[in-house]
């Protein structure tokens, strides 16, 4: 007879091992290894597969003869922020995981979204954080106040899953997966296995009772995500709440969606009285803008079919230390060292001796070449001293010739430029061709290289 099999599961990352590690090779973290009972299927080896008894051959249909005359159903939430991340409102029978650090306003959100959803459907607010009274005080703080909400502070997920088929609520928040367990597992709450077997228990009951689910999960603050990282592929969709705990906006992104785009992203400001949609970030963003400081530059960058502008500030000041510091927020590392690279062996600027840092205003992720430009020109003007005239606005990739090359979206870039009140656009000469000019007042200047493009700031 085979021996019981025991794995090893990081409960950090998720990685599997036959032997037990101090440290795992998957996230580099020390004793997070746990005993967990291998699963039944991994103990058969292929080579000794017995012959399944059943024949699935029927059971194969073609694409054409599937009945899909029903489009999925979708439940608008109330906030055009978070359906548009969703894609369009919450897909019925959909298992929707709400990422994010503590306190960011995961339950904020989910809360509030009840007041609307209330309206026409009844919902199950599940938590295994606070008591029935606590999410009272909260929800009459943030004037929810619908006849439809039910609450139910417990943990067993079992349990759980047994009283959402019996009362058979139409929408089902989880609060926080971390916190729900299976009695008969022996590890601990917010383990690999308990995260990931609950989130499977409430998947099975999602698709088969066509209930939507909203799973909140706890993300630590360096970012390896205990629980949610597991449950990534289980789930339809994965939002994450990110934000800066001190600054009062926060941004809902989607990084997996069976039913939409993951280019989306949703822009929410904390208030007293919980989250408020911001419908034009971009004036967020630049509001409260030094205008006679050098090191600034206004980009551009996309963001799902939204354009957003977002201010790229650049520090360049002499170094006290050997290896001169380089430092990027919002920005990537090694995309910054390639753009100086090109300042330097292509423009004749040379950073060596001098600290490099650069922050984007706002905690906006600038992860896209068309941002090149702005960090070019901020840096270009922190090196020099000189202004960027606050009424422009640059973008355009860089190549490693120096030259400028042609971007995405240019027209919806422009417009939303002209919409904030900019008056000159610094862009690729490539780009400039594809964009009817007439359409705007604002004055556009189509550029070939960096060169041209310090030129036209007035270098
Ligand atoms: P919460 O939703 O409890 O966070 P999470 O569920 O992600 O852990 O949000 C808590 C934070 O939000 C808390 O620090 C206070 C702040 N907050 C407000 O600023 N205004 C409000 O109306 C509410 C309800 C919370
Ligand atoms: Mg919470």
């Amino acid at each position: 007879m085979a021996k019981l099999k025991s794995i090893y599961v990081c409960s950090q990352c998720g990685y599997e091992s036959s032997k037990w590690n101090g440290r795992c090779p998957g996230c580099g973290e020390w004793n997070t290894f746990e005993e967990a009972a291998a699963p039944a299927a991994a103990a058969a080896s292929s080579k000794g597969r017995q012959r399944s008894n059943r024949d699935l051959s029927e059971l194969i249909v073609g694409i054409g003869s599937v009945e899909a005359s029903r489009d999925e159903v979708r439940y608008p939430t109330g906030l055009s922020e978070l359906d548009r991340v969703l894609g369009g409102g919450l897909v019925r029978g959909s298992l929707v995981l709400l990422g994010g650090e503590p306190g960011i306003g995961k339950s904020t959100l989910l809360l509030q979204i009840c007041n609307f959803l209330g309206e026409d459907h009844t919902i199950l607010y599940v938590s295994g954080e606070e008591s029935a009274r606590q999410i009272k005080l909260r929800a009459s703080r943030l004037g929810v106040d619908t006849e439809n909400l039910y609450l139910l502070a417990e943990n067993d997920c079992e349990a759980i899953c047994d009283a959402v088929i019996k009362e058979k609520p139409e929408i089902v928040i989880i609060d926080s997966i971390q916190t729900m367990s299976i009695q008969g597992l022996s590890s601990a709450c917010g383990s690999v296995t308990q995260v990931r077997e609950c989130t499977n228990l409430f998947m099975r009951t999602a698709k088969s009772e066509e209930i939507p689910f909203f799973i909140v999960g706890h993300v630590n603050k360096d970012g390896a995500i205990a629980g949610p990282k597991v449950m990534e592929h289980i789930v339809d969709a994965v939002l994450y709440f990110e934000g800066q705990r001190n600054l009062s906006y926060r941004i809902l992104r989607a990084v997996k969606n069976r039913f939409g785009s993951t280019n989306e992203i949703g822009v929410f400001e904390m208030r007293d009285k919980g989250l408020a949609e911001v419908p034009n970030p971009s004036e967020l963003l630049l509001s409260g803008r030094p205008t006679d400081v050098s090191g600034c530059c206004v980009a551009c960058v996309m963001e799902g079919s939204r354009p957003i502008l977002a201010e790229v500030q650049a520090l360049v000041t002499k170094s006290g230390f050997s290896v001169p510091r380089r430092t990027a927020a919002g920005f990537d590392y090694n995309r910054l060292y390639l753009i100086i690279a090109v300042l330097e062996k292509r423009l004749g600027f040379f950073f060596g001796g001098l600290d490099v840092y650069i922050n984007v205003v706002g905690g906006l992720k600038l992860d896209e070449p068309a941002a090149d430009l702005s960090i070019a020109l901020a840096l270009y003007s922190s090196l020099r001293d000189k202004i960027v005239d606050e009424r422009t606005i640059a973008f355009g990739e860089l190549g490693l010739g120096g030259e400028l090359r042609a971007i995405s979206y240019a027209e919806q870039r422009v417009s939303e430029a002209e919409r904030m009140g900019f008056e000159r656009c610094i862009l690729p000469a490539q780009s400039l061709k594809s964009i009817d000019t007439k359409r705007f007042k604002i004055k556009l200047i189509g550029v070939r290289s960096l060169r041209q493009a310090f030129d036209a700031v007035g270098g």
